[in-house]
């Protein structure tokens, strides 16, 4: 079974079939077999295969298990709330974003101005990767380090760009490179701008939710958020795989800035 999949993904990049002749195609077949190992190595496969969240995310619509780490850290903290405007961070391909769509849309039908169907708040969203339509979310394909990104997405917000975020997340991860300080350092700066934006944008009882690496550079990460939050809570959901050191930080309501 997994050597069969390992076949089919020496014929894919990202689940999309290359053509014959590409670049790949023309490699040998014990080479095109290694980057495939190297890429998607067997205990991986073996573990999403039968993994229950991954099932669950099939059954349930939606696009990435990612979904359950959310859920479970919203049950906990009851983070969304009717009327709010959240932005996604990092948030292809999308499975945050139909969440909060989703609990939104419940809470709408509690309010009678919301036509029905409809989520009672505002969603905006931003990621590198193109991102298949969601309804009621609005997204922006671009970087969030950059200025065109963090501004793209500052247009978006209410009241043309100067209403407050009641809740920031931010599932943003780098690209791996397997060296770990390197690694950290990219993912603590993911954290960083995510909280500059919330200490711009959040409404004084708003909230920010990030991913980050329990490692180095995670103390630092947990000072800067106690600078700006009143409460820091770390959170670690039972879908984030235990053996993972991906770990994640909640602050809620800001401090008073001098
Ligand atoms: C773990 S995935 C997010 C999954 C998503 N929360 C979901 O539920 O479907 C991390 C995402 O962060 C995005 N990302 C990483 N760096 C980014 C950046 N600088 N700007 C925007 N998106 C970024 C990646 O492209 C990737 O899609």
């Amino acid at each position: 079974m997994i050597d069969h999949l390992m076949q089919w993904l020496l014929r894919s990049k990202n689940g999309v079939f290359l053509p014959s002749g590409s670049e790949t195609e023309k490699m040998g077949t014990e080479s095109r077999l290694s980057v495939a190992k190297n890429k998607f190595n067997k205990s991986w496969l073996q573990d999403h295969l039968t993994d229950p969240y991954v099932k669950m995310a099939q059954k349930e619509g939606y696009r990435a298990r990612a979904v359950y780490k959310l859920s479970e850290i919203d049950e906990q903290d009851s983070l969304i709330k009717p009327g709010m405007v959240v932005v996604d961070l990092g948030s292809s391909p999308g499975s945050w974003s139909q969440y909060v769509r989703n609990r939104l849309t419940e809470l709408g039908k509690r309010n009678p101005k919301i036509e029905s169907g409809k989520p009672d708040g505002t969603i905006i969203a931003i990621d590198l990767l193109p991102m298949e339509d969601i309804a009621d979310v609005s997204f922006i394909q671009g970087d969030f380090r950059e200025e065109e990104g963090l501004k793209a997405v500052e247009r978006l917000l209410p009241e043309g760009g100067s209403g407050k975020v009641d809740l920031v997340l931010s599932d943003m991860a780098p690209n791996l490179s397997g060296v770990g300080v390197a690694d950290a350092a990219r993912m603590a700066f993911l954290a960083e701008i995510a909280l500059d934006f919330a200490i711009t944008h959040l409404d004084q009882d708003g909230a920010l939710l990030i991913k980050c690496f329990h490692g180095s550079g995670y103390s630092q990460i947990v000072e800067s958020f106690k600078k700006v939050f009143k409460t820091v809570s770390p959170r670690k959901p039972k879908a984030s795989r235990d053996r993972s050191s991906e770990t994640f930080l909640l602050g809620r309501h800001l401090k008073q800035m001098k």
